[in-house]
């Protein structure tokens, strides 16, 4: 039951006046869009007055039918495409940092010098484009080869055999780094997953609404692997590491050796432990597989509980939503998401899903399960085809503690992300990592932190020495509602609200004794990319 494919993807970004018609789509449909729409702003080839770009300044234009981007630096002047390469954002509403663009929509960021994606989620790089200026006029003249950077100084040589044990966001981000560095030695990526690294944010968005296609899913191609030389072994449990003779075991009882390796095994969700839990119509959601059972579900199905008020549990709702589903949320809490983003935005959250039909039982849980109900502690009874439990996920942390490595509620690791053990790193959903922007060792689940601690751990597994220093960013998507959110606050004393939440355009910064922790924001992009520069600020002046 796909939705029409006239309104694919179409939640426009009805943020406050003067957001702009901004349309939030998956990459490959901006792709397509700007393929068939008539290109935006001058002809770039044309000329225009240097005058008319000032410095620290950016300006859309395009070159035959390619969006470009122009931005000022003093006197230098730089082009490059104006989509980012993760959803398509649109690079000209995002922030000039030095010779750097930030993308609005997920912080992506891109070198204006050689179009490199220098921080995830984008992985790819945008184009570039020569620059010539000539009597006070800029001209963009011919394509040019994206040029990528290698990290800074190594030490010590690199190693032969760098194994990968998770085929999800950091181990993918990881492998692709690697070969980005110009690695040679073999990388070998193990997941026990049967499909290759997805999008994994998509299976609770637009792919469960049936707004984006299955092969947007993929992260990259299959020809990917094969071209990088990354063997993608999919359906390989990893049972055990031997730390002395460095070998990951696997299920199948064969041994592969290393030189370095990443641990990025992630979460699993919480099982529910309630009669009726394992009905084939009560479902979690972690892979592509538990995905499509969703869908296949969905398709015959006119109501759905979810249980659980989390980012997942109700970005599910929504899409079921979006399926004419009848949709019950039933949780535990008084507000959803009232501990991470406070009362007043748990509020909204509520208010927001209740437009859109979905009716919640708060205070409340499931006490049991059959084939056409679920029975609430209160009393109360649902009628239900589908049931789909989003109440938490538990790291994977069996592997590094069956391995001797130090563990305290996640994997401990350094600021260059090694474990307790040299040789042995770990990143992702199972890292706890000495964050240097509030001084604390946090663990997080977010796409984002794991793809950018992916990267630092591949840098670090080849001898560069730069530490994990990102500002943990999330994104959550609530039908045409992005909510941002940048830094990390798990209690704080003073939440101040600038705008108004009900209408969609604010900022909340999270504070606790008169430091700001972490800001969330709707609509807000440029002000959340600038708290992110400036905790990033604090972070490089604190070093
Ligand atoms: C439906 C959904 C939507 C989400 N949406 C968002 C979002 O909008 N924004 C956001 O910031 N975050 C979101 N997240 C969270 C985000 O996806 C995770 O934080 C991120 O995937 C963590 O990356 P990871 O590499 O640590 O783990 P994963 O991506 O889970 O990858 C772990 C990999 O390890 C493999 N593995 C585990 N154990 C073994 C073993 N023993 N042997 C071999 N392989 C093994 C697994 O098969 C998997 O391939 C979402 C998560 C889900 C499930
Ligand atoms: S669209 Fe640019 S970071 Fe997601």
């Amino acid at each position: 039951m796909f939705a029409d494919p006239a309104s694919i993807g179409h939640w426009p970004r009805t943020g406050p006046p003067g957001a702009g018609p901004t349309v939030k789509l998956p990459t490959r449909e901006i792709a397509m869009s700007a393929e068939q729409s008539s290109p935006t702003g001058p002809d770039l080839t044309q000329g225009l007055s240097l005058d008319a770009l000032a410095d620290g300044q950016m300006l859309l234009g395009h070159v035959g039918q390619d969006p470009v981007l122009l931005a000022r630096r003093g006197n230098e002047i730089f082009a490059i495409g104006a989509n980012c390469t993760h959803y398509g954002g649109p690079l000209a509403e995002g922030l000039l940092v030095d010779d750097t663009v930030r993308c609005p929509w997920h912080h992506a960021c891109f070198s204006l010098r050689t179009g490199e994606a220098l921080h995830a989620p984008a992985l790819s790089p945008v184009a570039r484009w020569q620059v010539e200026q000539r009597d006070g006029r800029i001209f963009v003249r011919d394509k040019q080869e994206v040029r990528q950077s290698r990290g800074k100084s190594r030490v010590g040589t690199p190693p032969d055999k760098i194994v990968i044990v998770g085929g999800g966001a950091a181990g993918f981000a990881a492998a692709e780094r690697l070969r980005r560095e110009e690695y040679q030695g073999r990388i070998t990526m193990l997941s026990n997953d049967d499909a290759p690294p997805v999008d994994r944010p998509n299976l609770s968005k637009d792919y469960l609404a049936g707004n984006a296609p299955e092969d947007w899913v993929p992260l990259r191609p299959d020809s990917f692997y094969r071209d990088s030389g990354i063997e993608l072994e999919l359906g390989a449990n990893v049972t055990g590491i031997d730390v002395r003779s460095r070998e990951v075991v696997l299920g199948d009882g064969r041994r592969l050796p290393y030189d370095r390796l990443l641990l990025a095994t992630g979460a699993e969700p919480v099982r529910l432990s309630l009669p009726g839990a394992d009905l084939p119509h009560v479902r979690t959601l972690r892979s592509l597989a538990d995905c499509r059972a969703i869908i296949e579900r969905a398709k015959t199905s006119r109501r759905a509980v979810v249980l659980g008020a989390s980012f997942i549990g109700l970005e599910v709702a929504a899409s079921l939503r979006t399926r004419q589903i009848e949709v019950h949320v039933v949780a535990p809490e008084k507000r959803p998401m009232e501990r991470i983003l406070g009362p007043q935005m748990g509020d909204f959250v509520r208010a927001l899903h209740e437009e859109h039909g979905v009716i919640f039982h708060l205070e409340d849980t499931a006490s049991a399960i059959d084939g056409k109900t679920v029975r609430l502690k209160s009393g109360g009874t649902l009628t239900v085809d589908l049931v789909v439990a989003g109440i938490g996920v538990r790291p994977r942390l069996e592997l590094a503690e069956k391995a001797g490595l130090a563990l305290d509620r996640g994997v401990v690791v350094g600021h260059y992300l090694e474990t307790s053990v040299p040789g042995i790193y770990a990143a992702g959903d199972i890292a706890r990592w000495p964050d240097l922007h509030s001084g604390e060792r946090i663990r997080v689940e977010h796409w984002v932190v794991a793809e950018r601690q992916g990267q630092t751990a591949a840098l670090a597994m080849l001898g560069s020495r730069e530490p994990f220093a990102a500002v943990p960013f999330f994104w959550s998507q609530h039908y045409d509602v992005p909510i941002n959110y940048v830094g990390h606050a798990e209690k704080w004393d003073d939440l101040a609200i600038d705008g108004d939440i009900m209408s969609r355009n604010c900022l909340l910064r999270y504070r606790r004794n008169g430091r700001v922790l972490a800001v969330a924001s709707i609509y807000r992009d440029i002000e959340s990319l600038q708290a992110e520069v400036m905790m990033e600020q604090k972070v490089a002046a604190a070093a």
